[in-house]
């Protein structure tokens, strides 16, 4: 029972919680937490960056607006912090399902993209993404990874503004609807890292369970939503995904 650390990491899941091997439709429901291990604040908790920014000046169409060239530091000081950010073991293990286990889908409600970086593709990027720039006027979006953006306006004269789903903006129904299509048919919720607070993204996990797939809650901590879970994993994303994954 004491052996080595990689067994005491495995020792730590107990027996009644599947293993994603036992299963071929995968949904990974992702927030910041899974990040959290990169090196990337998560929103709320200890440290959140809700804390010590408010949204309504840095973080709605409102804010953005009225002035942006204030939003725009804050996001190009946010884009080299993540630029700086490597995916951890968690992210990685997540693509490694989804290679092996090709019904395997993302839903992540993180903008930071370390997702792709690790390997995993057509990953459903909720609140849209740090490295994609739409205009503010014609709004068409562009991939762009500048740290700073330079310029900040697009050739029509209008500024870029981050291709984030901000407090206040609608989410992207092809989106949804791409996650109610994977959450409909999957076999296996596995949300990690999310406190289950921001709607519409917190109830998208009822789809699955309401399908009667199973379910696992990967938090070190309790969250509001955790009661819904069949199992419950208190431990950080890294750790538990490598060993739902190695056994
Ligand atoms: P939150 O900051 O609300 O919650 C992060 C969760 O991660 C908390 O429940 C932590 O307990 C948990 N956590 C911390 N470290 C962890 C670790 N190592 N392993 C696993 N879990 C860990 O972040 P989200 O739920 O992602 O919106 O927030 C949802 C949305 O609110 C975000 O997408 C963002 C924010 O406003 C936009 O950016 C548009």
């Amino acid at each position: 029972m004491h052996g080595d650390s990689s067994t005491s990491k495995r020792t730590e899941i107990s027996r009644g919680v599947p293993r994603f091997r036992t299963f071929e439709r995968i949904v990974f429901f992702t927030g910041a937490g899974l990040s959290a291990e990169s090196g990337i604040p998560t929103y709320r908790g200890q440290g959140g960056i809700w804390h010590q920014y408010s949204y309504e000046d840095f973080a709605c169409q409102r804010a953005f607006d009225r002035d942006p060239e204030k939003v725009w530091d804050f996001h190009d000081a946010r884009r080299a912090k993540v630029a700086a950010c490597e995916p951890n073991a968690g992210h990685r293990v997540i693509a490694e399902v989804q290679q092996a286990k090709p019904g395997t889908v993302v839903i992540t409600q993180n903008i930071d993209g370390l997702h792709q970086r690790a390997g995993a593709h057509s990953v459903i990027e909720l609140h849209g993404s740090l490295w994609r720039v739409r205009c503010d006027r014609e709004g068409i979006n562009v991939a762009n990874d500048q740290v700073p953006l330079v310029p900040r306006r697009c050739a029509c004269g209008a500024y870029w503004r981050p291709d984030i789903v901000w407090f206040e903006d609608m989410l992207d129904p092809a989106n949804i609807q791409h996650a109610t299509d994977a959450l409909r048919s999957c076999d296996l919720l596995v949300s990690v890292g999310t406190s289950g607070v921001v709607y519409p993204a917190a109830e998208l996990p009822l789809i699955a369970m309401e399908a009667g797939a199973a379910t696992i809650e990967i938090n070190p901590e309790e969250t509001s939503v955790s009661r819904l879970y069949q199992h419950t994993i208190r431990a950080a994303a890294s750790e538990a995904l490598a060993a739902l994954w190695a056994e």
